[in-house]
């Protein structure tokens, strides 16, 4: 038996003006990726299947962040928006190639599953022409309802065309639907514009296809799944939603959490098994966590890879590019930039190392700054396996520390020091005898009494 192929058009038009936001509301983070990235990894995936997306005019913004997500997805532009059937139409080209399972989604509505996607293509695989996704709407105000006669789909009517009777229904269009691919374009076509809008409602095609003799079905699901994302608010009530996923997920794979509701993650963090997270943890996208490692608390992870029983923070920050090996310790009041450090490398305390590579077993005393910026350009550390930097040093980059080095508490580092050598940059120390007691006998004779 061969796979059912099919083509998912993503409708990403909308240009969000109520987001209060030069951004186009697609392109909005939820759990550290867009609205619309998490449409299309929900989408189906396989060599079977395609995907097209539509965009505004000069949204070349959504169609780098489309490309980037999927290598393979075609876009196409809707010039004038004149409603969810125009749009869909705008990527005919694609759909008159004629897969076997069309699928309509948009790019507002984050929150929808793969399984859901699987769902709708049943349905048509089980004979109907046409799958609607459908939920019950604690308000149900400016969704299309849903009508329905013995089990079957009948229409969509939109919320501004419907009858005081029909407002009552609850059962509403999340958006998403499946429709028989070799049907699609014939029914498409003969959705018109004449309702109060003046706009292609692809909600039409529900009465189409039972005028054509054709079966249309409603697939329910939970409100939750099909929240779409018009306000900053809604942004934030989606966010929550996925967090409590994204929490139950890790929870489920083993990681180990006491309080997993004041942690923050992205919708792909790996975790290995064994993995810690203290509470107040945030971690934004590109993360990795290897078996047994330790998050403590209040620290701040993006991009970074965290190897095996490493140890992170407590309040800690890695930025992007940073990579921790095996059993490396990151404490207090570090930050990490661009920073490979190899297996064992400690640096427990107040250092600030971006642009850097750190051996194996080193470590970096208290208080060590990699300066890596001379105000144009950025220049990159290397420090060496086994080597020792005295606490408070500044190593000014670009500069070598060599394999077993050994710089002194204090030091400036400007010049790259060898395998196994001593550098110690510092002032002559000046120790006075009796030097304390002199000075507090001066101070203490010019003292003027207190009036
Ligand atoms: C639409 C549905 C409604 C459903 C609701 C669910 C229609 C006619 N109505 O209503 O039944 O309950 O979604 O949220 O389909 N878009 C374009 N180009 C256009 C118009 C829309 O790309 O010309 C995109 C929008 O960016 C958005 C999606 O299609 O992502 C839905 O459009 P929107 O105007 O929000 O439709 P609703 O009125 O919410
Ligand atoms: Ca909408």
């Amino acid at each position: 038996m061969t796979a059912r192929s099919s083509l998912t058009v993503v409708l990403a038009a909308g240009e969000g003006t109520r987001m209060r936001s030069l951004t186009p509301k697609v392109l909005h983070p939820v759990a550290g990726q867009s609205l619309l990235a998490h449409v299309l990894r929900a989408a189906p995936s396989s060599e079977s299947a395609t995907l097209a997306v539509v965009i505004g005019p000069d949204h070349t913004a959504v169609a780098d962040e489309a490309r980037g997500q999927r290598g393979d997805a075609a876009i196409f532009v809707q010039r004038e928006r004149l409603g969810t059937a125009h749009a869909v139409l705008a990527a005919r080209e694609a759909i008159a190639r004629g897969a076997d399972d069309l699928l309509i989604a948009f790019g507002d509505t984050p929150l929808i599953s793969a399984a859901t996607f699987e769902r709708l293509r049943a349905a048509l695989k089980a004979g109907a022409a046409l799958a609607v996704l459908g939920f019950r709407a604690a308000d149900a105000t400016g969704y299309g309802r849903l009508l329905t006669a013995g089990g079957r789909l009948v229409a969509i009517r939109e919320h501004a065309d419907a009858s005081a009777e029909e407002r009552k229904i609850d059962l509403c269009n999340a958006g998403v639907m499946a429709f028989r691919g070799d049907k699609a374009l014939a029914i498409l076509d003969r959705i018109d514009n004449h309702n109060r809008k003046g706009e292609y409602y692809l909600t039409d095609a529900v009465a189409i296809v039972n005028d054509m003799g054709l079966e249309a079905v409603v697939i329910e699901t939970s409100e939750d799944e099909v929240r779409g994302i018009n306000t900053k608010a809604q942004l934030a009530e989606a966010e929550a939603v996925m967090q409590a996923r994204l929490r139950k997920r890790a929870l489920e794979a083993g990681v180990t959490m006491i309080a997993p509701e004041t942690v923050f993650l992205a919708a792909d963090t790996k975790f290995g098994k064994d993995v810690t997270i203290e509470p107040f943890v945030v971690i934004g996208p590109g993360v990795t966590i290897e078996d047994g490692a330790v998050i403590h608390s209040f620290s701040h992870l993006v991009e970074t890879s965290v190897g095996s029983r490493a140890s992170v923070g407590p309040y800690a920050r890695l930025r992007p590019g940073t990579s921790l090996g095996e059993g490396a310790k990151i404490g207090n009041f570090v930050e990490t930039k661009a920073a490979r450090l190899e297996a064992g490398v400690k640096v427990n305390h107040l250092s600030y190392i971006g642009d850097t590579e750190i051996g194996a077993g080193s470590n970096i005393g208290a208080g060590t700054i990699t300066c890596n910026y001379d105000g144009f350009s950025k220049h990159k550390t290397l420090i060496g396996k086994a080597a020792f930097v005295g606490t408070n040093s500044s190593l000014v980059a670009p500069v070598k520390i060599g394999n077993g080095a050994y710089i002194g508490s204090g030091s400036v580092i400007t010049r790259n020091v060898p395998d196994d050598a001593m550098a110690v940059e510092r002032s002559p120390l000046n120790i006075r005898e009796g030097g304390a007691a002199r000075y507090r006998e001066i101070k203490t004779r010019n003292k003027k009494p207190k009036a």
